[in-house]
Formats: structure tokens, C-alpha cells, sequence
């Protein structure tokens, strides 16, 4: 059977987009390292086990030894921590890498005027790098729907001066 040339690079093409598509969901499913329970419920142990580390015990910013920061956010129903009530301190100037998790539910994590845009997901952890220029302070708001609350969730991200930054007391 003769098939025209161009028909038959419109079916290798769509071949490939088709294993491409199928390629994406495989990753999506495996390689991206996203766990699911089973119909029965139980649990999943997450690799890094972020709420049994020493410091989400103890959520805030922390300096480094090479001079960096972290800073570890934990959030719930209807919480950062901290962020909501006490604003994360960070400090300007300096490379501040966030780690978050959340204890129950789906949350976002978006900075009001900045590119800082991530959602928690629970047994995950959720790690990015800001630096602050100025001092300032950036509202926080939830923007994943995650209960009765979500419009209720917010907080408060204060960027102090590398002089005046204290680790949480
Ligand atoms: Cu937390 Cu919406």
C-alpha cells in the first residue's frame, strides 16, 4: 500500500506526541516522586520525612554555617508557622532558602508582589531560594482551597536588615 509522504509524517508525528504524552504521565506518576495512599487509607513515609526533622519541631529562619539562611514554614488548617500571627523574619540581602511542609491538608504559599509562588503538599517538602533587596514587609496568603478557613489564612513575611535579624527566640 502506498502511503503519500505527507501523511506519513503527520503519522509519525502524532506517534511521538502520543508517546511523549504517555512519557509525561509516567513521570508524573514515578519520577517526580509523588506518593498516594490506597483505597484502604494508611500512610505514606515520605523520603526526607520533613515533619520528623529537628527543625520543622521548631519552624522559623535559621543561619547557616556558610552564611545562607533557611527557613522552615509549617502550615495547617488555618496557619503558617510562623507567618500567621508572628511574621517569618528574614533577612535582607542574602540568599534564604525555604522549606515547607504542611501537617494535613493541600496549601499554597503566595507572596503578595513577588514571584514566590509554591504550594505545600502533604508528606512533601517544598524547597526554593529567595534573596530580599529591601526591608520590608510582603503579605502571605493560602491560595489553595483547603477547608472552611482558606480565606481566613494568611501571614506575614518581614525582611529585616542582616543586622537586626535575630534567630527566633
Ligand atoms: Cu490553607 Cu487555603
Amino acid at each position: 500500500m502506498h502511503i503519500h509522504k505527507y501523511e506519513q509524517i503527520w503519522i509519525w508525528g502524532s506517534l511521538i506526541l502520543i508517546v511523549g504524552y504517555i512519557a509525561t504521565i509516567v513521570y508524573g506518576g514515578i519520577g517526580a516522586g509523588i506518593g498516594m495512599v490506597n483505597d484502604s487509607g494508611g500512610t505514606i513515609t515520605p523520603p526526607d520525612q520533613p515533619l520528623q526533622s529537628e527543625n520543622f519541631r521548631q519552624p522559623g529562619t535559621y543561619k547557616n554555617d556558610d552564611g545562607t539562611y533557611s527557613t522552615y514554614v509549617l502550615s495547617q488548617q488555618f496557619a503558617f508557622r510562623p507567618g500567621t500571627g508572628a511574621p517569618i523574619k528574614v533577612p535582607a540581602g542574602k540568599p534564604v532558602t525555604f522549606y515547607m511542609t504542611t501537617k494535613d491538608v493541600l496549601h499554597g504559599f503566595n507572596l503578595v508582589g513577588t514571584n514566590v509562588n509554591v504550594m505545600a503538599i502533604p508528606g512533601q517538602l517544598a524547597q526554593f531560594t529567595v534573596q530580599f533587596d529591601e526591608k520590608k514587609t510582603y503579605g502571605l496568603i493560602c491560595h489553595e482551597y483547603c477547608g472552611a478557613g482558606h480565606h481566613l489564612m494568611e501571614g506575614r513575611v518581614k525582611v529585616v536588615s542582616e543586622d537586626e535579624f535575630k534567630e527566633d527566640e
